[in-house]
């Protein structure tokens, strides 16, 4: 294992997504050692030459492109690998193709020794986080999915326009599927601790207005893929904040795609919740007291999610 002074990230898919992930971490100066795993290997290799030289002007770091032996001391694995949606393409639409990539990509790792924290962003997200459980055979808190971290920025982004404050103070979440039956946990979100829905009303928006809001929120990807094809600074960054939070031992509170064990009364899932990040992973998930509107859409979203996942899966 890597020493506190000398951490060590090993990034799966050196797509979009991957790439913009590496440069993020890169950026923020996070971790001495940054290993690059793609099927095509050139790829690796000059992603690797061309962020080696933005570190002189964040922090020193090796950067290299790496095998899967490099992941059996790295404190972090982090997957990318696998089809983005296209236009038209509902994430749900990628489970078989992405399944089957999956299931070659974490053996090789396990293989290797890797005993540190998986952190999942291809989609469906929240069905290949669990898929990563359990082909790994890994306690499931070190296992986490980008969920819907996502798509709270989006929601905060949104409500943070409307309403005249920096998004970072938008106390909001998207939960449950990172896809179609996501929702807002309006009921419960607050801004400098007053009910958010009381600030939105005074700022002239009605239940009809959060709704469009929560509606935009879910959909943003559709409206980024059709007008550029990808999306991928924000889910990226949303990936660098999961990693920093587990290198930093943080116990941050974020929106990812998490193990649930009886929470909001659902069980042998990952999906969407604020949840307690450390460098143990998943340290514990935060069960936000939901209205019942709010647990009939998180019945509806699980749901979801375990048809697809005992299809796919089967
Ligand atoms: C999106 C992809 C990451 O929501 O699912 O942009």
């Amino acid at each position: 294992m890597t020493t506190k002074n000398h951490q060590k990230v090993i990034l799966v898919g050196d797509g979009a997504v991957g790439s913009a992930f590496a440069y993020s971490m890169v950026n923020q100066g996070l971790a001495e050692e940054f290993g690059i795993i793609d099927v095509v290997k050139e790829r690796t290799e000059g992603d690797a030459l061309d962020l080696e030289d933005a570190q002189v002007f964040t922090a020193p770091k090796n950067i290299y492109s790496a095998d899967y032996a490099d992941c059996k001391d790295a404190d972090v694995v982090v997957i990318t690998a696998g089809a983005a949606q296209k236009p038209g393409e509902t994430r749900l639409d990628l489970v078989n193709k992405n399944l089957k990539i999956f299931s070659t990509i974490i053996k090789p790792i396990v293989d290797s020794g890797f005993d540190g924290i998986f952190v999942i962003a291809a989609n469906p997200v929240d069905i290949l986080t669990y898929a990563t459980w359990k082909f790994s055979g890994f306690p499931k808190e070190k296992v986490i999915g980008s969920g819907t971290s996502l798509d709270t920025s989006r929601l905060r982004v949104a409500l943070a326009k409307k309403i005249g404050v920096d998004p970072r103070n938008v106390d909001a979440y998207i939960m449950g599927e990172h896809g179609d039956s996501e929702f807002a946990a309006y009921d419960e979100a607050t801004v400098g601790g007053k009910p958010l829905k009381t600030v939105a009303k005074e700022h002239g928006l009605s239940d009809d207005d959060l709704a469009q809001i929560e509606d935009q929120t879910r959909n943003k990807a559709y409206e980024i893929i059709n007008r550029k094809g990808a999306t991928y600074y924000g889910i990226a960054t949303c990936l660098m904040r999961i990693t920093k939070a587990i290198l930093r031992d943080e116990n941050a509170v974020l929106p990812v795609g998490a193990a649930l064990d009886g929470q909001y009364g659902l069980d042998d899932i990952f999906i969407g919740t604020p949840a307690v990040i450390n460098a143990n992973g998943l340290a514990s998930v935060i069960e936000v007291p939901l209205s019942a509107k709010e647990k009939d859409a998180m019945a509806k979203s699980a749901e979801t999610l375990k048809k697809v996942t005992k299809d796919g899966l089967a």
